[in-house]
This record gives structure tokens, sequence and C-alpha cells, in this order.
């Protein structure tokens, strides 16, 4: 048991999470790679990477990449190092205190993880710090904008210690413009009747 709902959560959920949540996982990813222009040989970092399905498939499509994964649990973790070569560095740690030096990513890419951040503002601060002048951000979460997702936000924060919350376009943009990211463009969809998604892109202009 840990002290941090998230770790609590996540340690007891490791085992099961890649096939209870096999359809929304594959899907959220593809609609997230799908919104990505990878060149050869960049730095991407998957924040809150989980059981490193995302980090398979960056690898998939651009085995030359060197690919890196943070996450705050380590039961996550263990499953994705059981299925990623020791190539990819996976890393314990808080979207809030990245374990990684500044100006070192061409791109940070997130799925999913969001709106678990206790302080948004800091995450998204240190997604751009470590990214390099002109590297892009790229965050797939649960949209606010939905009405599915709204009940879903609302019954987390209710009964769920690990949910934090659930954003809408506008809001997103209005976050990810005032911690100084630029380009800032935001799609929204639904993946079945119940997910509504929202990907992210911007770009850490100089
Ligand atoms: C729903 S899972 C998503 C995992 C993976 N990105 C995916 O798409 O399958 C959310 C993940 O975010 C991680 N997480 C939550 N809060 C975090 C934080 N502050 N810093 C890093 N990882 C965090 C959790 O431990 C969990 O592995």
């Amino acid at each position: 048991m840990y002290s941090d709902p998230v770790q609590t959560e996540y340690s007891r959920l490791a085992k099961r999470y890649d096939s209870r949540w096999s359809f929304y996982i594959n899907t959220t990813i593809e609609e997230t790679l799908n919104r990505l222009d990878i060149n050869q040989g960049e730095h991407i970092l998957d924040l809150g990477c989980g059981t490193g399905v995302l980090i398979q498939r960056l690898l998939q499509v651009s085995p030359e990449a060197e690919v890196f994964g943070v996450d705050t649990c380590a039961e996550m973790l263990e499953i994705a190092k059981q299925k990623l070569p020791e190539s990819v560095e996976l890393k314990l740690g808080s979207a809030d205190n990245l374990p990684f030096p500044s100006n070192y990513f061409d791109l940070v890419v997130s799925t999913s993880a969001f709106h678990f951040f206790r302080d948004p503002s800091q995450a998204l601060q240190e997604a751009k710090r470590v990214l390099k002048p002109n590297g892009r951000l790229v965050i797939t979460d649960w949209c606010y904008d939905y009405l599915t997702c709204k009940v879903c936000d609302f019954f987390l924060r209710c009964f769920n210690r690990a949910h934090s919350r659930t954003y809408g376009v506008a809001e997103f943009q209005a976050m990810m413009r005032d911690e100084g990211l630029q380009e800032v463009e935001i799609e929204r969809y639904k993946i079945d009747w119940f997910w509504g998604m929202m990907t992210a892109t911007a770009v850490n202009r100089f």
C-alpha cells in the first residue's frame, strides 16, 4: 500500500491493465500515433508510459528512435520492462519533477495520464523544460467537452482518489499557452460511444 493513490491504484491494476483495457489502449495509442510526426533518430519521452504499449509502437514505426519512459508506478514499469528491449530507458518518477536533463527530447508524448496529474501546470513546465528548442509535445487524454466524460469525471472525483480531473479543449489550450507552448492545436474525437478523447499538439518555440 502506497501513500500516493495513483501508485496504489496502478500497483493493483498493473498485471491486468493490458488485457482489461486492450481496446481503449490500442485505439487511443493509434489515434495518437496518427497525429505524430517522427523523424529518424529522435529522442522521445513517453510521459506516464504505464506498461509500455505506446513505446512498443513507437519502436515499430521508428526503430531508430531513442525512446524513454517515465511513470510513477513501479509495478506498471515492471510490466513495461518485460516487453521492451533493454535499450529503452524506463525511469520511476513523476510528471511534475522529471528525472531528465533540460533540452533533451525532440518529442514528449503522453497518453491517458494527464487526468491523474495533481499539478498540471508544473507537469507542462517540466515537459517544456526537457524539450529541446522546437521540440513537440503531444498529449492525448479524456475530453471534458463530451457528456460521457463529464459524468465519468464526476464519479471518479467522488469515488476514486487517484483521479485528479479532466479538461475541455478551450481550458487545455489556454493552459498550454499559459505555459509558453506555441502552435497549440487540439483535436477532439470519440473512439466509441463512451470515450471522448482529445489530442493536443504544441511546439516549444524559443
Ligand atoms: C491510464 S494509465 C496510461 C498508461 C499508458 N500511457 C497508456 O496509454 O496505456 C495512466 C498512467 O499514468 C501514470 N501516472 C499517473 N500520474 C503520474 C505522474 N504524476 N507522473 C508519472 N506517471 C503518472 C500511472 O502510474 C499510470 O501508469
